[in-house]
């Protein structure tokens, strides 16, 4: 078994299309194992995407995590990190495959609705962050 941290983001919170997106996630066979609404402060947002520091979407993209509640998910299965990013599709939305969440709902390249872990390692990381041990 394989868990992976899920975010709806808070354009899709906002569009109320939780409710959606869990019918996805059941449907694809996914347990969820915890989950939360929650508004992310600005120390979160840039602690959690640290990575991306030094990316001119920076600012923005916290500004845009903090928008709103966030819908925080641990989501297990076989393979779930990859199974996860499958479902949710490429970064943009433009350029992601039919039936994926961010071709389906997805705004724009920043506003793309869902988050995943890229890894087993940033899965383990972010769920803690998130959720603790
Ligand atoms: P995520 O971490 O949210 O699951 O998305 P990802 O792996 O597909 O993409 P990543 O490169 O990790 O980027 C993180 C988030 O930053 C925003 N972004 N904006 N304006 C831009 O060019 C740009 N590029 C990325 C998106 O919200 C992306 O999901
Ligand atoms: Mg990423």
């Amino acid at each position: 078994m394989e868990q992976t941290l899920a975010i709806v983001k808070p354009n899709l919170v906002k569009r109320k299309l939780l409710g959606r997106i869990l019918t996805i996630i059941e449907e694809d066979g996914f347990d969820i194992k915890d989950a939360r609404l929650k508004q992310l402060t600005q120390n979160e947002a840039e602690g959690f995407y640290a990575e991306h520091k030094q990316r001119p979407f920076f600012t923005s993209l916290v500004k845009f995590m903090t928008s709103g509640p966030v819908f925080l998910m641990v989501l297990e299965t076989p393979s779930a990190v990859e199974k996860w990013r499958n479902l949710m599709g490429a970064t943009d939305p433009a350029k992601a495959a039919p039936h994926t969440i961010r071709r389906l709902y997805g705004e724009s390249i920043e506003a793309n609705g869902v988050h995943g872990s890229d890894s087993q390692i940033s899965a383990e990381r972010e769920i803690r962050f998130f959720f603790g041990s």
